[in-house]
C-alpha cells in the first residue's frame, strides 16, 4: 500500500488526530443576539458533522463586540457566551469530528449590514456601533465607517482580547484556534501597506506591519495549550499584483503579497503557529481576482513548499476527485470546503463513496451506508 496520504487519510497536528483531511470553512451565519450563539450553529455545523467533515470551523467569533463585522455576527467576547459554544463543540466531538473557532477582530468594515442586505453602515439606533478601529484612519470603500486609528494601548486592549478569548474557546471545548488575518479584517489590514499607513512601530516595514499579528499571536499560543493546533487564516495577496512576478501593470505598490505571505507563513512557523489557512482578497474593493475552481491552491502550495508549514486550501473546492488531488500531490494538508458545504452537507460521506474509500457513518445511519463502514466513535472513547 502507498503511504501517499489521501482525502481519508489522518492527519496529526501536535495531540489531534483529524479523521481525514475535509474542514468546514468558516462562514457567518448572521444569526446572533449580543454575539450569542443558538440552535441554528447547532444544527448547521452538527449537521455537516453528522455529514462526515474531520474539523469543522466556526465562522468568524469577534473577538471584542466593536469587531463585529454585523450586529449578528458571534462573539467570544463574554464568558456568558461559552455555555451555548460547549454544547455545539460536545455534539461535534460525539461525531468523532474536532471542533475549530475562528477568533476575529472586523477592524474598519466593523458595524455593516449582512450580506443579503444592501451594503450599507448600520447605525447605533439599529444595533450598530460608531468605534470602528483600524490601523489608519481610512475607510474600506463607500458604504463603510470611518475608521479611528488605533493608538498603542488599543492595539495592546485588542490583543489582550484576542487572549480573553482564546481562554474563553478552551473553556468551550475548542480542539483548534485559527486567527482571522484575511479578508481585509484588523489583522489583514496592520499587514497591508493599502491600509496601514503608520509611521510607528507598526507600519511601515514588513516587519512594523506584521508586529500586531506576531504579538497577537505569542500571546494567544501562551494560554492555548501546547498539545492543541493554532492556524492562521490570510489573504496571500491583494490581488493587486501579479503573483507569478509580484509586480503591478503599471508599477504601483503592490500592497501585501504572496512574497510576503511567504515570509510571514515562515515566521508564524517560527512563533508556534501550525498551519496556514491560505485565503485571498478581501482589502481592496477594486482588485481583479481571476476566480476559478481551486484558485487559490497555488498559494498554498508555495506557502507549503517556501515556508516548510502546513497548509489548508480553500476557494472553489467542490469535486471529490479536485480534493484528492490536493492532498495525493502535496498541494496542501487540507482541503476547507464553504459553498459546497452549504450545498451538501453530507459533502464527506459523498467524497467517499465516489472516491471508493471506506469512512465511518453515524451509527443511526449505518443501514443506508453502503458496505457498512464500522460506526463512528466520539472523540475521547
Ligand atoms: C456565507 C459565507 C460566510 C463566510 N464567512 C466567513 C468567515 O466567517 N470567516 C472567513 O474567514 N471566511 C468566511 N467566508 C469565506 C469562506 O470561508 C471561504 O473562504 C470562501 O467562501 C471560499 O470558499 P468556497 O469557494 O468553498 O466557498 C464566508 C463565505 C460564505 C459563503
Amino acid at each position: 500500500m502507498s503511504n501517499t496520504p489521501h482525502l481519508f487519510s489522518p492527519l496529526v497536528l501536535r495531540g489531534v488526530r483529524l479523521p481525514n483531511r475535509i474542514v468546514v470553512s468558516p462562514m457567518c451565519q448572521y444569526s446572533c443576539t449580543d454575539g450569542f450563539a443558538t440552535d441554528w450553529h447547532l444544527v448547521h455545523l452538527g449537521s455537516r458533522a453528522v455529514g462526515g467533515a474531520g474539523l469543522l470551523m466556526s465562522e468568524a467569533a469577534a473577538v471584542t463586540p466593536e469587531g463585529r463585522i454585523s450586529p449578528q455576527d458571534l462573539g467570544i467576547y463574554k464568558d456568558e457566551h461559552i455555555e451555548p459554544l460547549e454544547r455545539i463543540t460536545s455534539f461535534l466531538h460525539g461525531q468523532g469530528a474536532y471542533a475549530g473557532m475562528q477568533l476575529a477582530h472586523a477592524g474598519r468594515k466593523g458595524s455593516t449590514a449582512p450580506p443579503w442586505e444592501t451594503a450599507r453602515v448600520i447605525p447605533p439606533a439599529e444595533g450598530g456601533w460608531t468605534f470602528v478601529p483600524a490601523p489608519s484612519a481610512v475607510p474600506f470603500a463607500d458604504n463603510y465607517p470611518q475608521p479611528t486609528a488605533l493608538d498603542g494601548s488599543g492595539i495592546k486592549s485588542t490583543t489582550d482580547a484576542f487572549v480573553a478569548a482564546a481562554r474563553r474557546a478552551l473553556a468551550a471545548g475548542y480542539d483548534v484556534i485559527e486567527l482571522h488575518a484575511a479578508h481585509g479584517y484588523l489583522i489583514h489590514e496592520f499587514l497591508s501597506p493599502i491600509s496601514n499607513l503608520r509611521t510607528d512601530e507598526y507600519g511601515g516595514s514588513f516587519e512594523n506591519r506584521i508586529r500586531f499579528l506576531i504579538e497577537v499571536t505569542d500571546a494567544v499560543r501562551q494560554v492555548w495549550p501546547e498539545r492543541l493546533p493554532l492556524f492562521v487564516r490570510i489573504s496571500a495577496t491583494d490581488w493587486l499584483e501579479n503573483p507569478s512576478t509580484g509586480k503591478t501593470e503599471d508599477g504601483s505598490d503592490p500592497g501585501w503579497t504572496l512574497e510576503q505571505s511567504i515570509a510571514l507563513a515562515s515566521k508564524l512557523r517560527e512563533h508556534g503557529v501550525d498551519l496556514i489557512d491560505v485565503s485571498s482578497g478581501g482589502n481592496v474593493r477594486s482588485a481583479n481576482i481571476p476566480v476559478g475552481p481551486g484558485y487559490q491552491t497555488p498559494f498554498a502550495e508555495r506557502i507549503k513548499k517556501e515556508a516548510h508549514i502546513s497548509t489548508g486550501a480553500v476557494g472553489m473546492i467542490t469535486e471529490p476527485a479536485q480534493a484528492d488531488h490536493i492532498i495525493r500531490t502535496g498541494q496542501a494538508d487540507l482541503v476547507i470546503l464553504a459553498r459546497e458545504m452549504l450545498r451538501d452537507p453530507y459533502w464527506a460521506l459523498r467524497a467517499a463513496q465516489e472516491l471508493k474509500q471506506s469512512t465511518p457513518w453515524p451509527v443511526q445511519y449505518m443501514r443506508a451506508a453502503e458496505g457498512h463502514p464500522p460506526p463512528r466513535k466520539p472523540i475521547g472513547e
